[in-house]
């Protein structure tokens, strides 16, 4: 593909789709990770001189249709503190942008305008016609092939990729074309069925599979462990007995255990194999988190997604903070992705020693799992004709 940094900006006006869905709670970002992985390329634009237009997605609302809720406005705001920079948010953005050299605008959600789901072309005929360059650099929305991600690339004068989304492929393909080993992969979250694919595909390439959550419940069960009144899928059981005869997947010897799902329920460490009909698994015990750290501080490959416990509540904290520890603590190439993931790992404050934080949640699973993304191959179809 070609790259922004070999394209010259100057006076010239750029495009730029980013992925600033960003969490936002009574017109405050509270999360701003998206945000200032976005900017680097926002300076560099601004830098070279050229007439910048910012535009993302944030949310899911109606199509077609301004709802208030859905505003970019808290990001423009937060992104003009970030920069030092005035960024005027522009609702009517279609029919033209008045941006000067050096300047920076941020136009309204994209998904207001009728026709971005479904890729429209008059629409992305539209965002193509408002620039010279049209840079993708949003590689959280990489996956979806709709007007401001895959459209427009197709019709803008020039479609590149901007440096985060080239920074995400090169650091998830150094992870996945050619491994430094032994590799291992955390993959958590509730449920087998949600992360199948990325299960099947990791099995293919992973020295270690550890699972976490409700997920490993669903393994535990395919062992014929008792999980009691645990979360798992007992239609994925020959699913997980599959995956786990082609690959090595650790079970958790002990587990953390309550009778209940709450902030304050009780929470009591039992061996695998004593988990009583009542009891619900919410994290992995100790003895499991000292066998896991240990296979992850020898690994010189890691990928991580998903928590393996419910360490939003303390109590069920500890699997997944002594992973987090481990993954800081060991010197091979790690990676880590998805909205869970990055709460972990701020939670447990590793963010400095993991090797790359993926700003993608689908994206990320998607291309784990080796799928190709739309938006990135219009970027490689375009660099070649
Ligand atoms: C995400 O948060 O995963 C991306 O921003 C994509 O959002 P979407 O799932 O609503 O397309």
């Amino acid at each position: 593909v070609i790259n922004m940094k070999d394209v010259d900006l100057t006076n010239k006006r750029v495009l730029i789709r980013e992925d600033l869905n960003v969490p936002v709670k009574n017109g405050k970002v509270t999360s701003d990770a998206r945000i200032r992985a976005a900017l680097p390329t926002i300076k560099l634009a601004l830098a070279a001189g050229a007439k910048v237009m910012v535009m993302s997605h944030l949310g899911r609302p109606t199509e077609g249709q301004y709802e208030d809720v859905y505003s970019l406005q808290p990001v423009a705001t937060h992104l003009a503190s970030l920069l030092g920079q005035d960024v005027p948010l522009v609702k009517d953005w279609l029919d033209g942008v008045d941006v000067e050299s050096g300047q920076l605008v941020l136009v309204e959600n994209v998904r207001f305008n009728l026709g971005e789901a479904g890729d429209d072309d008059a629409l992305s005929r539209k965002m193509a016609a408002l620039c010279d360059v049209f840079v993708m650099d949003a590689f959280g929305t990489a996956h979806r092939a709709q007007a401001s991600t895959h459209g427009v690339a197709k019709f803008a004068p020039i479609a590149c990729a901007g440096p985060l989304l080239s920074a995400e492929l090169e650091a998830l393909e150094k992870a996945l074309a050619k491994p430094a080993r032994p590799m291992a992969a955390i993959v958590g979250g509730s449920k087998v069925s949600t992360k199948l694919t990325v299960l099947e595909s990791l099995s293919d390439k992973v020295d270690q599979l550890i699972v976490g959550g409700g997920i490993a419940n669903t393994f535990l069960a395919a062992a014929g462990f008792p999980v009691g009144k645990s979360l798992y899928e007992k239609d994925l059981i020959p699913q997980a007995k599959a995956l786990m005869a082609k690959t090595s997947i650790p079970l958790p010897e002990d587990v953390v255990v309550a009778t209940a799902f709450s902030s304050d329920a009780v929470a009591t460490v039992k061996n695998a194999t004593d988990v009583a009909p009542d009891d619900m698994i919410l994290d992995i015990g100790p003895k499991a988190a000292i066998a896991f750290a240990a296979l992850l501080e020898k690994s010189q490959t890691i990928i991580w997604n998903g928590p393996v416990g419910v360490f939003e509540f303390d109590q069920f904290g500890g699997g997944t903070k002594a992973l987090a520890m481990a993954i800081a603590k060991s010197d091979g190439f790690s990676i880590a992705g998805g909205g869970d993931t990055l709460a972990a790992v701020d939670k447990y404050n590793i963010a400095d020693q993991v090797s790359y934080i993926s700003t993608g949640g689908g994206a990320f699973l998607e291309f784990v799992e080796g799928k190709v993304l739309p938006a990135v191959a219009m970027l490689e179809s375009r660099a070649q004709n």
